[in-house]
């Protein structure tokens, strides 16, 4: 079997001294769509920020098609297609729709014409963007700046985009066209991890999907079975009585 895209095993991290994660082991096969789910304060931002090198794990292995990841810097790990959508999307703000989208590909070094063309595919895969292409990236809606911000993510051409808090603040129209471009884009190939906060959307879209609590994965499979998961639907769905609906 070849390796997976991304194999994680016994991560730590955390804040100086402050440990957050704690024997982290998580896998993403290429052209999976893996959601990982968990409170507030579980841990999944710093999970994405030490996976994307803003963090240096204290202990643990990570493996990018099974060549360690090591000391990695996050621009060597854009290169090697690992792209992070941070929460709060963190666009450029002064800057237009068009020149973040530019931005995102700072790593390539495949000439404008393909950029060019990636370009005009963000606007295929996002009009709103394209009706949009001139105006400050910080005026735009909360649902246009997520569309920005993974549009953004996308130009850098990665193999594996991760989205921090995909729908929060987003209505749910906005929700389900973002949610369809997703299933588009893995269609083309590209594989997912999503923190995502609405658990019934997460398991919905994923194939797989890990449950963060306190730093440490408990709970990790297929989402179909994480579904029926009673302990799951008492903690992330609301379900009092833990049967399945
Ligand atoms: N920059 C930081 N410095 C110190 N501690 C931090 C920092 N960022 C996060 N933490 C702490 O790390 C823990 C995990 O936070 P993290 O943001 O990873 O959680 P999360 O699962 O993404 O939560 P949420 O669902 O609220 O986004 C929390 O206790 C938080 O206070
Ligand atoms: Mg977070």
């Amino acid at each position: 079997m070849t390796a997976p895209l991304l194999d994680v095993s016994g991560l730590a991290a955390g804040y100086g001294d402050v440990g957050v994660l704690a024997d982290v082991a998580l896998e993403v096969r290429a052209g999976d769509i893996v959601a990982l789910i968990g409170s507030n304060g579980a841990g999944k931002s710093t999970l994405l920020r030490t996976l994307s090198g803003l963090l240096t794990p204290s202990a643990g292995h990570v493996r990018l098609d099974g060549a360690p990841v090591g000391a990695a810097s996050a621009r060597e790990l854009v290169g090697r297609g690992l792209v992070h959508v941070p929460e709060g999307r963190r666009l450029f703000a002064g800057l237009s729709v068009a020149d973040n989208l530019r931005l995102g590909a700072y790593a390539r070094r495949d000439g404008r014409a393909a950029i060019a063309r990636d370009i005009a595919r963000m606007y295929e895969l996002f009009p709103r963007l394209a009706e949009r292409r001139g105006q400050d990236a910080s005026t735009l809606s909360g649902g246009e700046q997520q569309m920005c911000a993974i549009a953004r993510g996308l130009m850098a051409q990665p193999r594996l985009l991760m989205i921090d808090e995909l729908s929060l603040g987003l209505a749910p129209n906005i929700v389900e066209d973002l949610v369809e471009t997703l299933r588009r884009v893995n269609g083309d190939g590209l594989s997912l991890l999503l923190v995502e906060q609405d658990v019934v959307t997460a398991l919905e879209l994923s194939g797989r999907a890990y449950v963060l609590d306190r730093g440490r994965i408990v709970l990790g499979g297929p989402s179909a079975v994480l579904a029926r998961d009673p302990a799951v639907r008492k903690a992330y769905l609301g379900d009092l009585t833990g049967a399945p609906a």
